[in-house]
């Protein structure tokens, strides 16, 4: 499994990036409402300057064409922008003209297997299902990675799963055992990945025990 970072934030993406096992980028409009002082498309192309991995832009449109429209220009900003775009089906409509434009996709809001199987069907290079927020109305976000996961391997279909609102590790980890192909974390949950107490304490000892000598 690939680990992306799902942020629009360029000092965090920086951080994570030098750390060697990044190598892709999500954002939504959401995140990109955080950053201050900067336009969608000035932030994208600083991104994708230290990014060499997808990086995926969330059209605001709703309709097919104005997602075309958005998706374009998005996707002219740098060679692997990939265009994100809900599943609706406006939103399929515009996955299915991208595609045929060679325009790489990111299916998102995926929250069933019949949305991922459609939206893969369709033509997306990525879909998104969302962990945390099926967590938050009491559904299993993970089942639903194995599920895609299951039929996207029986029916050999290429499209890439992102598991998406990722909450904590063990979402990371159980993502990862049940076939998920990426996982785009958020960089606090990326912290949490790397620490482990007794990492800690073992350097701790090693630098206690070589100060003997
Ligand atoms: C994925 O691409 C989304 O940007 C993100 O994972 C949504 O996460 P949230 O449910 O924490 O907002």
């Amino acid at each position: 499994m690939k680990f992306f970072i799902d942020t629009a934030n360029l000092d965090e993406i920086k951080e994570v990036y030098e750390y060697g096992f990044i190598s892709g980028v999500t954002t939504n409009p959401s995140l990109v409402a955080k950053e201050k002082d900067v336009t969608f498309e000035q932030r994208l192309k600083e991104i994708s300057e230290i990014v060499t991995g997808s990086v995926s832009a969330e059209v605001i449109a709703t309709d097919t064409e104005g997602m075309l429209r958005e998706g374009r220009e998005l996707a002219a900003i740098a060679p692997n922008i990939t265009i994100k775009v809900p599943m609706t089906k406006d939103g399929l409509r515009a996955v299915a003209t991208f595609a045929k434009e060679g325009i790489k996709t990111n299916v998102t809001l995926i929250f069933s297997a019949g949305q991922a199987l459609l939206a893969a069907r369709a033509g997306a290079t990525y879909v998104s299902p969302f962990l945390g927020r099926l967590d938050d109305i009491g559904h299993n976000g993970l089942d639903l990675i194995s599920d895609i996961a299951s039929i996207f391997a029986v029916h050999q279909i290429e499209t890439e799963i992102i598991a998406a609102s990722i909450r904590h590790p063990m979402h990371v980890i159980e993502a990862a055992v049940r076939g998920a192909h990426i996982a785009t974390c958020p960089y606090k949950v990326i912290h949490q990945l790397f620490t482990h107490p007794l990492t800690d304490q073992g350097i701790k000892k090693f630098l206690a025990d070589w100060n003997k000598r």
